[in-house]
C-alpha cells in the first residue's frame, strides 16, 4: 500500500525528494513549511484524528470537516444518499445560498468541481474531496475570538506542513478559495458593519463603513443606506466586498462615479501569516505596502483579511436609470452591429456627462442579434439631465432606422436602484457558473473608427459561439481620487470592460466543457485581446484561470512591487492562490498535491 503511494506520487510529480521524504517520514519528524510539497490526507505525517481535535478545541469546536454537498446523490463513502435532496440540489446546483455561500468548503467554479462528486452521475458513481479543502475553521463573527481562530490555524499549518485557503463566499472563477487537502479559514460570519461618521487622514476626510470580512454587498448596501449613503459593491449582491472583490479590483455600476471597489478602502485589518500579529494597514503607516498589495494585488495572497474599511457616499436621494433594448430585426445584422460599434463609441463622453459631473454608466448584454441594457445608472441627477445624456445614444439608433425600447425610470436611493436594476436582493440575477474571458477597452480604441471596428467584429465573432454570451459594462475610473494601490493600471484607461462568459452545462459529457474552457482562451479571450490592441487588459477576477502569461496580464507593471510584497509578508507561502503573485514557485501535481517548482 506504502509503496503504491509512492509509486503514485512519483509517477503524478516526477518530483523523486517526495518519495523519498515520505519514505523516510515514519521515523523522523514532521517536515515544515520548507519542505517541498505541503502534505496531502493519507501521507504518513498527516495530522492524525487527535491533532484535528485539538485543533477544534482551540477554535472552540469551529472546526468542520469537510462533506461534498453532492454527497446526498451517492451512497458511498458518507452514506448521506437523499433523493430528494439531490433532486433539489440538481435544479439549484449553481444557485449561491444552497451551492455555497452558506455550505462550509463549497465553491461555485464548477471547473474545479471537476466531477469529483457530481450530482448528476449514478448513485453509485464515487464521491470524492477533489479539489475541496479536507477541513474548515468558522472563524468566530467576534473579534477576538476571530483573530485567536487565524493564528490557531496558522499554527496547525505551519506546524503540519498543510495547505491554507481562505473562503468567503466561494463565488471565485479561478478556483482561488479552495485546495485540496487543505484548511480552509471560512470568514462567512464576520458579519460586523459600523458607521464612520467623519473618518479621517491624510488621503480621505468623510464618511465611512467598516465591514467584516463575510459581509457581502447585499449587507453592505443595506448598512450604508440605513446611514443615508451608498458604497461601492459588485453587481452580483451575493459577492464578498472584503474578499476577491475589494483585493481584486471590483467593478461597479457606481465606479465611473466613485472609483473601484479597491479605490475605495482606507484601512484593513488582518492577521499578518508570517507571525500571527494582528494590524491594521493603511495607505501611510508602517503597513502601508501590504495595504498598497491587497487594495487591487489579488485576493488570498497576501494576509487574512477580517474586516476593511472604505469610503461611503451621500446618497442625494435621486438615482436615473433605465433599460434599453434594440436589435436587428428591421436593419439587418450588419447594420445592427455597426449600430453596437457607434453605441460604444458614444458610451465615454455618456459616462462623463450631466449636470452630476459624471459618473454614469451602462451594463447591457449582447447577442448575436439583440442589444439589451438591463442597468443605466446616472447617479445624482434631474430628469432633464438624464434626457440630455441619453438623447445622443438614442438619436444615433433612430437615425439607423433602428427601433429601440428605452424605459427610464428614478429611484430615490442607491438601494432601491440597485434592487430595481440587478435585483430581487439579497440573491439577485442568479448565474450559472461558467466560462469568464475579460477585456478592458481603452477609451482610444473605443474612439479610434478603425479599431473600434475590430473589437466590434471580435464581439460580433464571439456572439456566434453558440455556448457563450457578452455582458459589457463602461466604466471610467481614470480621475477619481484614491490612495495608491496595486490596481491594473489598465483600469485608468479604460472606457468599457466586456465580459463574455461560456454557459456550465452540468448534463454534458466532461470533454465537451473541457473545450468549452479551452475555448474560453484561445477562441473568446484571444479574439478579443488581440482586436483591442496591447493598451487594454484583462480583470484578473473574471478571466480563465488558463490564461497563458497571466502575469503581464493580471498585474501588469506592478507584478515585481507585489511579489516584494508577498515575500516580506508570507515568504514560506503559507497562502497560495493560482495564478497569484509569487505562486509559480509551486506546481500541483496530478494528484492536485502543491510542491515548489524545480527551479
Ligand atoms: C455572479 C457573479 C457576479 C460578479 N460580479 C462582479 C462585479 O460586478 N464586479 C466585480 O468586480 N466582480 C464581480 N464578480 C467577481 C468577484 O469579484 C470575484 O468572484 C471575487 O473573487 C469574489 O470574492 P468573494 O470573497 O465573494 O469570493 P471567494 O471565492 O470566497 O473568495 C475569492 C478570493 O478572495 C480571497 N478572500 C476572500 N476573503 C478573504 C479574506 N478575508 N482574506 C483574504 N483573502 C480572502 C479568497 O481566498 C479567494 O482567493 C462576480 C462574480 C460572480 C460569481
Ligand atoms: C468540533 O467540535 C464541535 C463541538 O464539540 C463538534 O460539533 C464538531 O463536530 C467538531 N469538529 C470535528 C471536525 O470533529
Ligand atoms: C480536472 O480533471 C482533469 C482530469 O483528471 C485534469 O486534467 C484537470 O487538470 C482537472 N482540472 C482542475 C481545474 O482541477
Ligand atoms: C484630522 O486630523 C488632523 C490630524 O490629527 C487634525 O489636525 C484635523 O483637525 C482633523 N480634521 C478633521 C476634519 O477632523
Ligand atoms: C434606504 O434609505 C431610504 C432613505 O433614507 C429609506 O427611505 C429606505 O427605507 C431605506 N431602504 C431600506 C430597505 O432600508
Ligand atoms: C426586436 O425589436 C422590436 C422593436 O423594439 C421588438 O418589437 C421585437 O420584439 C424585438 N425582437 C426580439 C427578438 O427581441
Ligand atoms: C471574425 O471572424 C471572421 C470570419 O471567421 C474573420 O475573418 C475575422 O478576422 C474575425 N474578426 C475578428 C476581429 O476576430
Amino acid at each position: 500500500m506504502a509503496f503504491r503511494n509512492w509509486y503514485h506520487v512519483l509517477l503524478a510529480t516526477g518530483v523523486i525528494a517526495v518519495a523519498a521524504e515520505l519514505a523516510a517520514g515514519a521515523t523522523t519528524p514532521p517536515p515544515g513549511l520548507t519542505s517541498s510539497c505541503r502534505l496531502l490526507p493519507g501521507d504518513a505525517h498527516w495530522p492524525s484524528l487527535h491533532d484535528w481535535q485539538d485543533l477544534n478545541k482551540t477554535v472552540d469546536g469551529r472546526l468542520i470537516e469537510t462533506i461534498p454537498r453532492e454527497s446526498v446523490c451517492h451512497d458511498a463513502p458518507y452514506g448521506r444518499y437523499d433523493a430528494e435532496a439531490c433532486t433539489e440540489l440538481q435544479k439549484a446546483f449553481d444557485f449561491p445560498k444552497l451551492a455555497r455561500m452558506e455550505v462550509p468548503g463549497e465553491f461555485m467554479d464548477m471547473s474545479f468541481k471537476n466531477y469529483s462528486c457530481d450530482a448528476f452521475a449514478p448513485r453509485s458513481a464515487p464521491c470524492g474531496l477533489g479539489n475541496h479543502a479536507s477541513f474548515v475553521i468558522d472563524v468566530s463573527e467576534e473579534r477576538d475570538a476571530a483573530v485567536k481562530d487565524v493564528q490557531a490555524a496558522l499554527e496547525f499549518v505551519r506546524r503540519h506542513n498543510i495547505r491554507l485557503v481562505v473562503k468567503n463566499t466561494g463565488h471565485d472563477y479561478l478556483g482561488r478559495s479552495t485546495g485540496t487537502g487543505a484548511l480552509s479559514l471560512w470568514t462567512h460570519h464576520l458579519k460586523s458593519a459600523s458607521f464612520i461618521p467623519a473618518y479621517n487622514s491624510s488621503d480621505y476626510k468623510g464618511p465611512a463603513l467598516n465591514i467584516g470580512a463575510g459581509v457581502q454587498g447585499f449587507e453592505a448596501y443595506a448598512a450604508a443606506n440605513a446611514t443615508g449613503h451608498r458604497i461601492v459593491g459588485g453587481s452580483c449582491p451575493t459577492v464578498g466586498i472584503a474578499g476577491g472583490y475589494s483585493q481584486g479590483g471590483g467593478h461597479s455600476i457606481l465606479a465611473s462615479r466613485h472609483g473601484l471597489g479597491s479605490d475605495n478602502v482606507l484601512e484593513w485589518e488582518v492577521v499578518k501569516v508570517s507571525d500571527g500579529q494582528h494590524v491594521v494597514a493603511t495607505s501611510d503607516n508602517e503597513h502601508a505596502d501590504l495595504y498598497w498589495a491587497l487594495s487591487g494585488g489579488g485576493p488570498g495572497n497576501y494576509a487574512v483579511v477580517l474586516s476593511m474599511t472604505a469610503r461611503v457616499h451621500r446618497d442625494s436621494g435621486v438615482i436615473g436609470g433605465g433599460t434599453l433594448a434594440f436589435n436587428d430585426s428591421r436593419v439587418g445584422n450588419a447594420a445592427f452591429w455597426d449600430a453596437v460599434g457607434a453605441f460604444q463609441a458614444l458610451l465615454p463622453d455618456f459616462a462623463e456627462g450631466g449636470g452630476s459631473g459624471g459618473g454614469n454608466s451602462f451594463v447591457y448584454g449582447l447577442t448575436e442579434t439583440t442589444f439589451s441594457a438591463w442597468t443605466v445608472t446616472i447617479p445624482d441627477t434631474t430628469p432633464e439631465d438624464t434626457e440630455r445624456l441619453m438623447k445622443p445614444l438614442l438619436d444615433d439608433l433612430t437615425r439607423r432606422g433602428i427601433d429601440y425600447e428605452y424605459r427610464p425610470h428614478v429611484s430615490h436611493s442607491f438601494l432601491e436602484h440597485f434592487g430595481r436594476a440587478l435585483g430581487p436582493l439579497p440573491e439577485g440575477i442568479i448565474e450559472n457558473s461558467g466560462f469568464m474571458a475579460s477585456r478592458m477597452i481603452p477609451q482610444a480604441v473605443l474612439s479610434d473608427p478603425q479599431a473600434n471596428a475590430r473589437v466590434t467584429a471580435a464581439l460580433r465573432n464571439i456572439s456566434r459561439l453558440p455556448s457563450y454570451s457578452i455582458a459589457c459594462q463602461s466604466i471610467s475610473v481614470g480621475h477619481q481620487p484614491h490612495p495608491d494601490n496595486a490596481v491594473l493600471p489598465a483600469w485608468r484607461d479604460a472606457a468599457l470592460i466586456c465580459l463574455p462568459k461560456g454557459a456550465w452545462d452540468p448534463r454534458a459529457p466532461a470533454a465537451d466543457m473541457a473545450r468549452r474552457q479551452v475555448e474560453g482562451v484561445t477562441e473568446v479571450q484571444a479574439v478579443l485581446d488581440a482586436a483591442t490592441g496591447p493598451s487594454g487588459g484583462v480583470y484578473m477576477n473574471e478571466v480563465s484561470y488558463l490564461l497563458p502569461d497571466w502575469r503581464a496580464a493580471m498585474y501588469g507593471a506592478n507584478y515585481d512591487r507585489l511579489l516584494a510584497v508577498k515575500r516580506k509578508y508570507d515568504p514560506e507561502s503559507v497562502l497560495y492562490v493560482l495564478d497569484g503573485v509569487g505562486s509559480d514557485a509551486w506546481v500541483e501535481a496530478a494528484d492536485k498535491r502543491l510542491c515548489r517548482a524545480a527551479s
